[in-house]
């Protein structure tokens, strides 16, 4: 069913000013106080972007994840100098600690240097490792109040249906296109609030699939016919299946056998100890989940151990339960310890 949706009276491009105006009033009615919008510090607006890059604004917030994280790493300094373990498991829950490790090098960029304090300019934050032109334009304009080209998946979708454009909006193209739209529509003034409002509405009202035009603050600049049908994306790659073994095995202790990867490739991250399909071939099977990792759907197949085991893989420990609890797991890893050890 088409969308019900007001007629375009004037294309944003013409009446920048009545889109700035027309937003700017919409969120001081409906704006949403989130901690990290009320803070100027370049510091926790930047952790706070690394969170929610690709964790939910209700998870960050909810769990108290955020402000955990800033407790325990106050400032620069703080999260330059933490150790692995305790960094990850200050990240423990958010998934893809990539992104903690990530926000350590920054940290240790902005030490070594710029002696500590946080550039202002777009060239300079570009050049810090972990800082793209996302994350660059948010430090600009929320830490800097600076006006910025800000394009997250929200923007990039209220951009395609304002101007009816149906190009891929991850082909490079399209990309450069919105990052001079967004800096063309932000109202220099309030950059901060600008873009807020923007981020709102595609959280809202121009929602992905059927948006809501009646109640859009902006609908008389829309261009979009059939907003459902937008934006259009590249094609995917396909999902791949995959199969993991773990192994389940506890010494006469109580200890579980775990395994610790470390090296450049791997994440810092304890797991049970994964084996082969043959290995486990004549293994009870004792326990099965999935999970979802990039382009992969994995199946992880937990197999009860005979006798008792010796450590037979490199990286592979005995852990007691005191232990366990101070220790970063993998998410999957650790929802599947939880159920194999109700107590944990
Ligand atoms: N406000 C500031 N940055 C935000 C983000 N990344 N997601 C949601 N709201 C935000």
């Amino acid at each position: 069913m088409p969308v019900v949706k007001p007629r375009c009276e004037a294309s944003p491009l013409d009446d920048r000013e009545g889109v700035r105006s027309s937003l700017a009033k919409w969120f001081s009615k409906v704006g949403k106080d989130f901690p990290w919008r009320r803070t100027h510090e370049p510091y926790a607006i930047l952790v706070s972007e690394m969170m929610l890059q690709q964790t939910q604004v209700a998870t960050v917030l909810g769990k108290g994840y955020y402000t955990r994280f800033l407790d325990k790493f106050p400032t620069v300094e703080a999260l330059a100098e933490a150790d692995d373990t305790t960094l990850l498991k200050a990240w423990e829950g958010l998934g893809y600690y990539r992104r903690a490790r990530m926000l350590r090098e920054t940290a240790r960029s902005i030490i070594s240097k710029h002696h500590g304090h946080f550039p202002e300019t777009e060239k300079e934050l570009l050049s810090l490792p972990g800082i793209g032109p996302y994350t660059c334009a948010a430090l600009l304009s929320f830490a800097f109040s600076k006006p910025s080209a800000l394009v997250d998946g929200n923007v990039s979708r209220i951009l395609s249906r304002l101007t009816d454009d149906d190009s891929p909006i991850d082909s490079t193209l399209t990309i450069r296109k919105h990052r001079e739209l967004a800096y063309f529509l932000c109202a220099p003034e309030n950059p901060r609030i600008h873009h807020y409002a923007m981020m709102e509405l595609g959280q809202t009202i121009c929602r992905p699939g059927v948006p809501h035009c009646l109640e859009c603050p902006v609908s008389k600049y829309c261009a979009s016919k059939s907003p459902e049908t937008l934006p259009v994306k590249k094609k995917r790659t396909p999902i791949t299946l995959v199969t993991e073994n773990a192994i389940w095995a506890r010494n006469s202790d109580g200890a579980i056998l775990l395994h610790h990867e470390s090296g450049s490739r791997r994440n810092g991250l304890w797991k049970l100890p994964l084996r082969t399909a043959a290995q486990c071939e004549s293994l009870q099977l004792i326990a099965e989940d999935t999970y979802a990792i990039t382009r992969y759907k994995v199946s992880l197949r937990v197999h009860l151990s005979k006798n008792q085991p010796t450590k037979t893989g490199e990286g592979d420990e005995w852990i007691s339960l005191d232990q366990l609890e101070t220790l970063p797991l993998a998410a999957p890893f650790k929802r599947m310890i939880a159920r194999l050890l109700p107590d944990f």
